[in-house]
């Protein structure tokens, strides 16, 4: 028999198979050279796979005896016994969880210049951190009339609904009362330390747009909470509870991250008369007047040198999230009309800011006002890097330092908010 060789481009004579070169009952020397090559990579293979087998066992019983540490989220990469090749049940969002409780969440984002650049990172920043896992609608205010393009580009930015609208033109015009010469030559100091008049009009004109009437645009109507979004804020941390979700749970209606101490302007109180006003609110309307016991006052009053106001307030943009149907109320609407025939907003520059948390402070509960330890903002230059409660230590997902903490510089208010 000549030799041919297994495997060989010649195929056997009298077309043998692999299987038939046993036919003769024996084997050629060359097929059974090859024969043991065959059998010795296979047993080579069956051990090596059974070697795999074992000791990936060993790991997925070690995974599952012990605490896995949570630094070394590989470990759990390994399949274990009982864990399923399919992906997982999928778990209703809160958002529809939200659905199912009838709450109606959004954000609410400010444009006022049209700047892209800065509505599409301050999207983009909110879903990566937050609402790609809930999917919250997006109301998106401006004062400027926006291009398509512009609805575009920033739509682009999250899959949730998104909408577009314009702020009323009746937000350009000065109401009843307002004094013309002392509105074009306001009083020549600002809350902000800096000379009102030079402070264009038409920041003035919306500053006082939101400090009331935007809660009544029609494009919120729908909603009961609003998430106030602002272009210079950023994230360092995930989001992961879910405010809309623990406001309404908890009856809340106002929450925040950052209370701090601006300098307002050179000596205090350099403004009385947003406090006066507001102190003559409460005064005239007692049927607003938390009792003493369950009121925040003290977050607003506490160590001021004069009595008055200590200038603590909310940082705005900082995570504010609060319930649309309180600014909607008579309590706070009413508030806000008795701060606008002051007409601080055009003689002293009032800022919305400084109106929300006066308002919020004398007119809401304790109980109702949260502040929020868990979620991470940097904004203004100051910024909140919640630690892990039950370390201590800096928390994994977050890009930030507990040095940064607001909370160990003199401008915190976070002692007056606890009243300590
Ligand atoms: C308006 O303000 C100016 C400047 O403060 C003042 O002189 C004038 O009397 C005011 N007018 C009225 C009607 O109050
Ligand atoms: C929820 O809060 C509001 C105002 O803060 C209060 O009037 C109302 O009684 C509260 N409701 C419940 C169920 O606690
Ligand atoms: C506040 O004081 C009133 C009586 O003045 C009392 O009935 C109420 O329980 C107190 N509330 C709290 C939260 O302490």
């Amino acid at each position: 028999m000549p030799c041919t060789p297994l495997f060989s481009r010649t195929p056997f004579k009298n077309e043998q198979t692999f299987f038939n070169v046993f036919e003769n009952g024996k084997m050629h020397f060359e097929t059974k050279k090859n024969f043991r090559r065959i059998v010795f990579v296979l047993a080579t293979l069956t051990l090596v796979s059974w070697y795999i087998y074992l000791t990936s066992h060993e790991l997925s019983e070690f995974v599952l005896k012990n605490e896995v540490p949570a630094r070394s989220p590989e470990l759990l990469l390994v399949p274990t016994d009982n864990e399923p090749t399919t992906r997982p049940e999928r778990v209703p969002s809160a958002f529809e969880n939200s659905l199912k409780e009838g709450i109606k969440g959004c954000f609410v984002y400010f444009v006022n210049d049209a700047n892209w650049v800065n509505a599409r990172r301050a999207i983009r920043e909110i879903e990566d951190r937050f609402n790609n896992r809930h999917y919250y609608p997006w109301v998106i205010l401006s004062s400027v009339e926006l291009m398509p393009e512009f609805e575009e580009y920033v739509g682009a930015m999250t899959t949730a609904d998104i909408t577009f609208a314009q702020i009323p033109h009746t937000a350009w015009l000065f109401p009843q009362g307002i004094n013309l010469t002392r509105a074009y030559a306001p009083d020549s100091f600002t809350f902000r330390g800096g000379d009102l008049a030079n402070v264009e009009l038409s920041s003035r004109f919306l500053a006082r747009y939101l400090s009331g009437p935007v809660f009544d645009h029609p494009i919120l109507a729908p909603y009961s909470y609003a998430w106030l979004v602002s272009s210079t804020s950023s994230y360092p941390c995930d989001i992961t509870l879910d405010p809309f979700l623990y406001m309404h749970r908890h009856n809340m209606s106002y929450s925040f991250v950052i209370p701090f101490r601006e300098r307002l302007g050179e000596e205090e109180p350099t403004h009385p008369s947003l406090w006066d006003t507001s102190l003559q609110f409460i005064d005239t309307h007692p049927q607003y007047r938390i009792p003493q016991n369950q009121s925040l006052v003290n977050f607003i009053t506490q160590g001021s040198k004069h009595g008055g106001w200590n200038l603590c307030h909310f940082l705005p943009g900082a995570i504010e999230v609060l319930d649309l149907r309180f600014y909607k109320s008579p309590a706070y609407q009413e508030f806000f009309i008795a701060i606008d025939e002051a007409g601080g907003f055009f003689y002293a520059g009032w800022g919305p800011e400084h109106v929300r948390s006066i308002g919020s402070t004398l007119l809401l509960p304790r109980s109702a006002v949260k502040w929020w330890y868990e979620i991470g903002v940097r904004e203004a230059g100051l910024a909140y890097c919640p630690s892990d409660l039950e370390t201590g230590k800096a928390r994994a997902d977050c890009i930030c330092r507990l040095e940064e903490n607001f909370e160990r510089s003199s401008k915190s208010c976070l002692a007056e908010f606890f009243d300590l």
